[in-house]
Formats: C-alpha cells, sequence, structure tokens
C-alpha cells in the first residue's frame, strides 16, 4: 500500500494518518514531523529547515527530497507507506516518480483531503499537539478530556511554534498556490482520490478506509 496524503495546511493529513498507520500498519512519512525532530536535535538540517518553517516558507526542494530519498531506501517500506506532506512541489513530484522507479515500487494512490481554506485558520490556531506521543488534538473539535493533557498516554500538549496567526496566513497562501499544478499532476496519472474534509474526523476516516479497502493490506 503505497499512499501520498495530500490537503492544505490543518486538512487533517495528520489526523487522518494516525488512524492509516494504526489501521493498515505502513510508516508515516511526514516531512513536516521529519524536519520538527531534525530542529528538536539541533542538526544542520534542523537549522536549515527551521528558519523556512518559522516563516511559513517551504523549505528547499533539493533538501526535502533528499530526506524523502533516503527515507523511503528503509526496510520498513517494503510493505508500503504513508508520505504526508509530500510532494509539494513539481520538482518534488517528478523526483517522487524517479525515486519509486529506482525503488521498483508504484504509487496506490494520492489522497486528497479537501478543505475550503476559510476554516482552516481555526483548525490550526487551536490544535495541540501531545508532546510525548505525537496525538493531535483541537481545544473545540477534538478536545482532550482534560485541559493540556493528552488522553492516550497522559504526556503535555503544546502548540505548534508555526500554529500563530500570522505564521498560519503564510502557510496557508505559500501552500494555495503550489497545491493546484499537483492535484493536476496527480489527476492527469490517475492516482487523485479526493476525500471531503469537512465532515466529522471519525466520517473522514471511514471514507477513506473505504476507499483503501480495494486494496491488500
Ligand atoms: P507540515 O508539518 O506538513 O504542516 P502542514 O502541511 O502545514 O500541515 P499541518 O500538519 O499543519 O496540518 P494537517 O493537515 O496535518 O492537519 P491536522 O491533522 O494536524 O509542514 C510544516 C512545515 O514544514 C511547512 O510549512 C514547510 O516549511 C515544511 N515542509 C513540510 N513538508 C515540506 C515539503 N514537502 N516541502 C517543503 N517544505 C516542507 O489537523 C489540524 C487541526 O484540525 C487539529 O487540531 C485537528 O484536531 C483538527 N481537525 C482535523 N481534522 C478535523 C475535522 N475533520 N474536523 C474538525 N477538526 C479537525
Ligand atoms: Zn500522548
Amino acid at each position: 500500500m503505497n499512499l501520498v496524503l495530500m490537503g492544505l495546511p490543518g486538512a487533517g493529513k495528520g489526523t487522518q494518518a494516525e488512524r492509516i498507520v494504526e489501521e493498515y500498519g505502513i510508516p508515516h512519512i511526514s516531512t513536516g514531523d521529519m524536519f520538527r525532530a531534525a530542529m528538536k536535535d539541533e542538526t544542520e538540517l534542523g537549522l536549515k529547515a527551521k528558519s523556512f518553517m518559522d516563516k511559513g516558507e517551504l523549505v528547499p526542494d533539493e533538501v526535502t527530497i533528499g530526506i524523502v530519498q533516503e527515507r523511503l531506501g528503509k526496510d520498513d517500506c517494503s510493505e508500503g507507506f504513508l508520505l504526508d506532506g509530500f510532494p509539494r512541489t513539481p520538482a518534488q513530484a517528478d523526483a517522487l516518480e524517479g525515486i519509486l522507479v529506482e525503488l521498483g515500487k508504484k504509487l496506490d494512490y494520492v489522497i486528497n483531503i479537501e478543505v475550503d481554506d476559510s476554516i482552516l485558520m481555526e483548525r490550526l490556531t487551536g490544535r495541540r499537539i501531545c508532546k510525548n506521543c505525537g496525538a493531535t488534538y483541537h481545544l473545540v473539535f477534538n478536545p482532550p478530556s482534560k485541559e493540556d493533557t493528552c488522553d492516550k498516554c497522559g504526556g503535555d500538549l503544546y502548540q505548534r511554534a508555526d500554529d500563530n496567526a500570522e505564521t498560519v496566513a503564510n502557510r496557508l497562501a505559500v501552500n494555495l498556490k503550489q497545491a493546484q499544478p499537483l492535484l493536476d499532476f496527480y489527476q492527469e496519472r490517475g492516482y487523485l482520490r479526493n476525500i471531503n474534509g469537512q465532515q466529522h474526523i471519525d466520517q473522514v476516516f471511514a471514507d477513506i478506509s473505504n476507499l483503501l479497502g480495494g486494496l491488500s493490506k
């Protein structure tokens, strides 16, 4: 099961990815998560990524493509993978095609979670994440039962540095510009499947499960 998850910032990629990897046992490859882990470890990659992420800009293609290429070559991707937030530019999409040919793999679906961009500011500024296990919550739409505490592991919740109103506005502008050419690219190749992301989180997952039910695990 070789999948790409697309959608504007806040569309619900991470939320659905958590469920998809739990259900289907494939590795979750989020370029955003990889950059944040590198930032935490203060590696060279992390320092480079931080200067772009703090402004809501895209990290340059050559950096991003390199880390995905390395990650997809790892053994745990042999039975499938879920790419989340990659590709985001035509150059990344071209590179992914080349990487997959080299690895002898083929995409099954590009799942695009569709939402109107007008609702995304509220989704992103209200998001909270568990420091310990990475689970995602929303103060209004998916609140934890105890304030600032993760239901799954009891860890503390925090707000991502790029989830402030100013950076969110730029992330949305940058991603709105990039999205359509990529959707066209995958539509032409027959991989694109649109999912309505403006339903309850459980219903969005039910629609994705329906789609994936036709593929072997
Ligand atoms: P990344 O980490 O990928 O962030 P993003 O694309 O901005 O997406 P988010 O993680 O913010 O949103 P999401 O769709 O996962 O939403 P979530 O499920 O959490 O990238 C961050 C940065 O890294 C980029 O800005 C860039 O600098 C860099 N980067 C990453 N990849 C790159 C690439 N390929 N090239 C270059 N640079 C790259 O949901 C959001 C909130 O809404 C949550 O609170 C959730 O609880 C709530 N919610 C989810 N679903 C629903 C629903 N159905 N109804 C109501 N609320 C919902
Ligand atoms: Zn947790």
